[in-house]
Formats: C-alpha cells, sequence, structure tokens
C-alpha cells in the first residue's frame, strides 16, 4: 500500500499562541478599532483538515462597508496618512514587515489550520514571502516619481512653460482576495497600496478570514494610522458586491475566479472605478523532447501539486513531447503517489486538505466527468476516507482538448497529461485556452526555448522552474486570465493616477 492510501493521521492540538487566538472572538477591523458588525450574523470558519469548526468571524454588511469605506475617506483626506513623508511610510511598513517576522511561526499554524496547507510550506513560503513582498514594497514609498519634459508649446510671446508629471495615490482601494494563498494575498495587495499612500478596505475569503485579522491586529501594533487599513470578513456576493459598487471607492483590486472577476468589471463600470483583476488560469507545463527528465518529472509535480493545485498558475496542463511522454507521465504519477496526505499542523504532512467542502466537491465533479468522457485516471481520482476535504494527487492521460478536464480551471491536485509531436504545434496547442496567466517550458536547448517563449501568450513564462514569484516580478495574466500588474514598478500603475501639471512661467 502506498502512502498517500495510509489512512488520514489527526490534527495535532495547535500551539499556545494560536490557541489563544482561537479563543479571541474575531470582529471587523474599521477606522482602528475592532468593531462588532451591524449585522451581528457570523460566519464559521472550518479546520480543512478535519471539518470541524475553529472559529467564526463577522458577516459584514451594507452598513459596516459604508462606515468602513467612510474611514478610509476620512483616513486618505485628513490627519496623519495624507501628510506623512514617503519615508515614514516606509517606516511604517518595515515596521510590520518586522512584527510578522517575530510572529512568524504563529502565522504559519494559523495559515495551516485555516488553509489546510502544511505548517512547514507556510513557514517556509507564505510567511517569509508576506513578510518579503512587504519590504520590497516598503522600498517604493520613496521611490515613486515624475517626470519633467521640455514642453513644445506655443503661448503668448514672452511666455514659457514649465511641464512635469508627478503620481498620486489612486485613493480608497478596495481589495478582495481568495483563500489559496490568505495572508501572501493581504501583502499583495496592501503592500504596494500603502507605498504609494492609498488607503484599504481589505476582505478576505470567508473560508480564510484568521491570518488577516492577525495581521490586522500587527497593523495597529506597528502604528498606522486609524482607517489607513480597514479589514472586512464577510462573504462575496453580499460584503464583497457591497464594496464593489460603493461609490467611495476609487479602486477595486481582485484576485479570484474568472467568474466573479467578470461581475466585478461590470459593477465597477457604474462609477468607473479603476480595477484591476488577477483570475483564473490553466496553465501549460511544455516538456521539450531534450529536456533533463528528472528535473521535468520533480518540476511538474510541484507546478500541479503545489498548495494541494489551488494555485492561479497551477501547471495543470502537461504537455510532453511524445519521445518522453511515457517516462514523464510515469515518473509524475509515481511522485503523486508518493505523497503523504494529512492534516497542516503534522510535520510528516507532505500535501494537506483542499480549503473546503466546496473545493472538493468541485474537484472530485471534474474528475469525474474527465472519467466520463473517456479519460484515463493514472493515479488518484478519489478522496482518502476522511472527515476532512481531501483530494488524491491526480494524473489524467487520454484526454482530448475539448474537454471539460482540459479546459476548465479545476483548482486542485488534477493534472491532464497530452502529448504533442513536433514543436510548431506546441504553442498553439499550449494557447488554445481562454486563459492566459503563465506557463512553464522545460527544455536544455537555449534556441528553441527562445523561439517558443514569444509564441506564449501568458503573463509569466517559467523556464526550467514553476510557480516561482519574486516581488520584484511583475505577475498577471493576458486574455481572460485579469488585466494589470502586481509587483514590481508595475503595481504602481495600479495604485496612483499621473497627473500632468502646466506652468505658465
Ligand atoms: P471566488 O472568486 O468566488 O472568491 C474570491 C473572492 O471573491 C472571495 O473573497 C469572495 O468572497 C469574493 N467574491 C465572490 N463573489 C463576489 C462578488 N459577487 N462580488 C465581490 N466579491 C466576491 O472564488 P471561489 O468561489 O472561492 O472559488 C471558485 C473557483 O475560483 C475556484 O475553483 C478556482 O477555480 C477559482 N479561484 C481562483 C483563484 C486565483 O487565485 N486565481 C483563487 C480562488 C479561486
Ligand atoms: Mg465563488
Amino acid at each position: 500500500m502506498n502512502a498517500s492510501l495510509a489512512s488520514i493521521a489527526p490534527q495535532p492540538e495547535p500551539s499556545a499562541a494560536v490557541a489563544r487566538f482561537l479563543k479571541r472572538t474575531p470582529k471587523l477591523l474599521i477606522g482602528g478599532e475592532w468593531v462588532e458588525s451591524k449585522s451581528h450574523k457570523r460566519v464559521p470558519v472550518m479546520d480543512p483538515a478535519t471539518g470541524r469548526e475553529i472559529s467564526s468571524v463577522p458577516d459584514a454588511s451594507a452598513a459596516d462597508v459604508d462606515r468602513a469605506v467612510a474611514a478610509a475617506r476620512q483616513a486618505f483626506e485628513k490627519g496623519p496618512w495624507p501628510e506623512m513623508l514617503p519615508a515614514q511610510r516606509e517606516a511604517l511598513i518595515w515596521k510590520l514587515s518586522e512584527l510578522i517576522e517575530r510572529n512568524a511561526d504563529e502565522l504559519a499554524e494559523l495559515e495551516s489550520l485555516n488553509n489546510g496547507k502544511t505548517k512547514f510550506m507556510a513557514s517556509i513560503v507564505d510567511v517569509p514571502g508576506t513578510r518579503d513582498y512587504f519590504r520590497y514594497m516598503a522600498g517604493w514609498a520613496t521611490k515613486i516619481e515624475g517626470s519633467t519634459f521640455n514642453s513644445s508649446i506655443h503661448g503668448p510671446p514672452g511666455v514659457k512653460f514649465h511641464t512635469y508629471t508627478q503620481r498620486e495615490p489612486v485613493g480608497v482601494v478596495a481589495q478582495i482576495i481568495p483563500w489559496n494563498f490568505p495572508l501572501a494575498m493581504c501583502s499583495w495587495k496592501l503592500g504596494p497600496a500603502l507605498a504609494a499612500g492609498c488607503t484599504c478596505v481589505l476582505k478576505p475569503a470567508e473560508q480564510t478570514p484568521l491570518t488577516a485579522i492577525r495581521l490586522g491586529e500587527l497593523i495597529l501594533e506597528a502604528g498606522f494610522p486609524p482607517g489607513v487599513v480597514n479589514i472586512l470578513t464577510g462573504y462575496g456576493e453580499t460584503t464583497g458586491a457591497a464594496l464593489v459598487a460603493h461609490p467611495g471607492v476609487d479602486k477595486v483590486a481582485f484576485t479570484g475566479s474568472t467568474e466573479v472577476g467578470k461581475i466585478i468589471n461590470k459593477a465597477a463600470t457604474d462609477t468607473l472605478k479603476r480595477v484591476s483583476l488577477e483570475l483564473g488560469g490553466k496553465s501549460p507545463v511544455i516538456v521539450l523532447p531534450d529536456a533533463d527528465l528528472n528535473m521535468v518529472v520533480g518540476g511538474a509535480a510541484n507546478a500541479i501539486f503545489f498548495n494541494s493545485g489551488q494555485v492561479c498558475t497551477a501547471g495543470s496542463r502537461l504537455f510532453a513531447h511524445r519521445k518522453v511522454f511515457d517516462q514523464v507521465v510515469e515518473g509524475l504519477s509515481n511522485a503523486a503517489q508518493a505523497i503523504r496526505l494529512g492534516p497542516g499542523l503534522d510535520p510528516k504532512t507532505e500535501m494537506g486538505p483542499l480549503v473546503s467542502k466546496e473545493q472538493q466537491d468541485r474537484v472530485l465533479g471534474y474528475i469525474d466527468s474527465g472519467r466520463k468522457d473517456g479519460a484515463k485516471v493514472v493515479t488518484g481520482g478519489e478522496a482518502p476516507a476522511s472527515a476532512g476535504y481531501f483530494v488524491k494527487p491526480t494524473v489524467l492521460a487520454n484526454v482530448r482538448p475539448d474537454m471539460k478536464v482540459v479546459r476548465e480551471e479545476i483548482f486542485g491536485p488534477v493534472v491532464v497529461a497530452q502529448r504533442f509531436e513536433d514543436l510548431d504545434e506546441i504553442a498553439a496547442l499550449a494557447n488554445d485556452t481562454p486563459y492566459g496567466l503563465a506557463a512553464s517550458v522545460w527544455s536544455k536547448d537555449v534556441s528553441a526555448v527562445h523561439r517558443l517563449v514569444p509564441k506564449i501568450r501568458a503573463g509569466t513564462v517559467w523556464v526550467n522552474c514553476h510557480n516561482f514569484v519574486d516581488p520584484a516580478m511583475p505577475f498577471g495574466g493576458f486574455k481572460q486570465s485579469g488585466f494589470g500588474r502586481e509587483a514590481g514598478r508595475a503595481v504602481f500603475e495600479q495604485y496612483t493616477e499621473l497627473k500632468s501639471v502646466c506652468i505658465a512661467i
């Protein structure tokens, strides 16, 4: 019997720090204070490894959205925030990064308990990634600049013109984030907005609000002025939709499903809010015939199984050249079978559950549809016996391009494997998707790689690696994977307005 078939171990008890957090009753962060929701309703929060409720958070109502937007508006226009020097904003963001580091162990554990990912992964990826994202963005607070240019305006005789541009914060920003990287997504959204001088209303996903709330406590501890960051927990269709429709919001930044991205883009049109959308993907992993197959097998496994496949850039479509296809699929299937499933706080666990029962049902539904359409389940294809929301790492072969499992984002540990014949057809196969978030190419042939990269319609192309991100590396989608770029200098296009100043002198 292989490891993934073994029964799921029990979830260990949380540490004292996390137990203390779970005893607190989370509230909404509005105007620098923790307050009850006007709705007095709550959203249950589950441990996906056990299906047990571990906490509950307020279900923010439209009245709470009004209060939070008003607090963010007040903080944007008056008080210490707009008067602060960029270097003071930088210092505050850096202070927050230090508090994240000081509380790293608690944050990693809380992320694991709420999302299902292993504490180990949270402590080497999510938490340091969050700290470093804030650090990188802290540095930008002092580097946002405009330009001067020599104008050719013909004015009245003797009059000259001095012309320049400056970048100003876009204003009050609503930031709606998903459940796959709950804490890291807070930093991707808050980091650049705060560096630019915006104020924020952040809505974490209803499934995973806990680390956002802990981060809210650290934001207060760091000393951000009241109302600069407000945090509202609640459901997307209510709290999220009220935020997007609110006339007091200048910009919406969203990460999540393409379906909701389209709803948000339409809703934001009424008041012409600025919108940036980081949406779904169906990213290809392209293995050329000369690739180092040992590297490919580990790389392709990580590309799809990292974070239980709940990654917008997951390498969910494997294309291997016919000469290496069988070896790659066999290696990948062996890797899948060797992965030990379990609860995130167990140090022996290599892959945790999916985030929710809903997500588990969705992923199992996709696997069934693949089966019905004639795909071959090479390995996995089912849930182990457990009250948690686990799905075994799954490899599907014998798929056709028109199958649902090939066309739609599954967002779970499921890869579809296809073979290709020649290098001329591979770009067309890789691009045969409404998405365009990412891709990876595996080869040692420098010429082949450089010829292929420009043909791939995706916002990020990795070569001999997959899923690596850096705060300096712009991130975002082509096609229906969204628009706008996060990270790097590029993100400031999203959080600033460009003002031209023309002075007759
Ligand atoms: P979702 O897109 O519904 O949720 C993401 C965020 O949007 C959450 O904070 C949610 O509360 C909010 N939201 C939902 N409806 C909203 C609305 N009408 N107005 C404003 N905000 C709204 O994603 P969901 O339902 O959790 O997952 C469905 C699928 O979406 C997944 O199976 C996956 O394919 C995809 N997804 C993609 C993500 C990515 O990183 N690109 C992240 C999460 C999900
Ligand atoms: Mg949804």
